[in-house]
């Protein structure tokens, strides 16, 4: 669905929009969906590499795994008065061939540092983003932090094996997400937080295995179905995690 006819129908305004890594991926075609909107919104991306402004989209320069870095970042956010109505955390990692991170076919490829950089950059990012940008949200009466993850982290539906260090990065993501949404409920229950999957999405992460993949989104159809899921989201729903298409995925 169109995001126009979304806003229109489920009466969330969101103005100031803050996305983490979406230079690239299914974070890019967010960020396309929501210029292309008649909104009129304010778009703000971080990335590890410096990008220059364009007339639509703020970019910050952050490495999201270093907390020096956040700490720089929310200095510049008090400088320039900035608070957010939503913020998308889509910065995720499953392969680096590069680092010799390569997603294990058994518990014997398993290797320490492969999985040290899944858990900093699925699970690490996310409670840092969490731990920072709470302050950093308006006082509107829905206001939400929804955070990129895969159905791979759900512990009861595991059934398959495999991937054991992006497995267990993405569950201690969801660990992170409902532990910090029930604190964050007694003080603000204004604010959502949740975890959301993609699908399988045609992106440089998932391109090495898509072969075995039976349904294959391209990064705006994955896009439009995140933002419908996110924007028809309400206060009791904070602390799940859902699917592209609006259902919960068990813990
Ligand atoms: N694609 C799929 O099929 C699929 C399926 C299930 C779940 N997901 C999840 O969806 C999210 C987005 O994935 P995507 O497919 O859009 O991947 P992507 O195209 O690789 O984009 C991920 C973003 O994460 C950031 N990133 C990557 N490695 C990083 C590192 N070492 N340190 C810090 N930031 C890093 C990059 O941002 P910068 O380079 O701009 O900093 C990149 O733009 C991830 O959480 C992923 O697990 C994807």
């Amino acid at each position: 669905m169109n995001l126009d006819k979304i806003i229109e129908k489920t009466n969330f305004y969101p103005k100031n929009i803050l996305l983490l890594g979406a230079a690239d991926g299914i974070g890019q075609a967010i960020s396309k969906i929501l210029i292309n909107s008649n909104a009129n919104l304010k778009i703000y991306i971080t990335s590890r590499e410096k990008n220059n402004n364009t007339s639509r989209i703020k970019y910050y320069q952050l490495e999201a795994t270093e907390e020096s870095d956040w700490l720089k970042f929310i200095k510049i956010l008090d400088k320039e008065k900035i608070k957010f109505d939503l913020i998308i955390n889509t910065i995720g990692i499953l392969h680096d061939e590069e680092n010799k991170i390569i997603p294990e076919k058994s518990i014997k490829n398993f290797n320490a540092n492969s999985f040290i950089q899944n858990v900093k950059v699925n699970t690490l990012v996310t409670a840092l983003c969490i731990k920072y940008m709470t302050d950093y949200f308006s006082k509107n009466n829905k206001v939400i932090l929804a955070s990129l993850t895969a159905r791979l982290g759900s512990i009861s539906d595991n059934n398959i094996g495999g991937w054991i260090s992006y497995r267990a990065s993405k569950a201690a993501q969801h660990m992170i997400i409902k532990t910090a949404s029930i604190e964050i409920k007694r003080t603000n229950n204004k604010m959502i937080i949740v975890g959301l999957h993609p699908g399988t999405v045609e992106t440089k992460l998932s391109k090495p295995y898509l072969k075995s993949a039976s349904k294959i989104f391209d990064t705006n159809e994955s896009a439009e179905k995140l933002l419908e899921v996110i924007y028809n989201l309400s206060n009791t729903d904070t602390g799940n995690i859902y699917d592209y298409s609006g259902r919960i995925i068990p813990y």
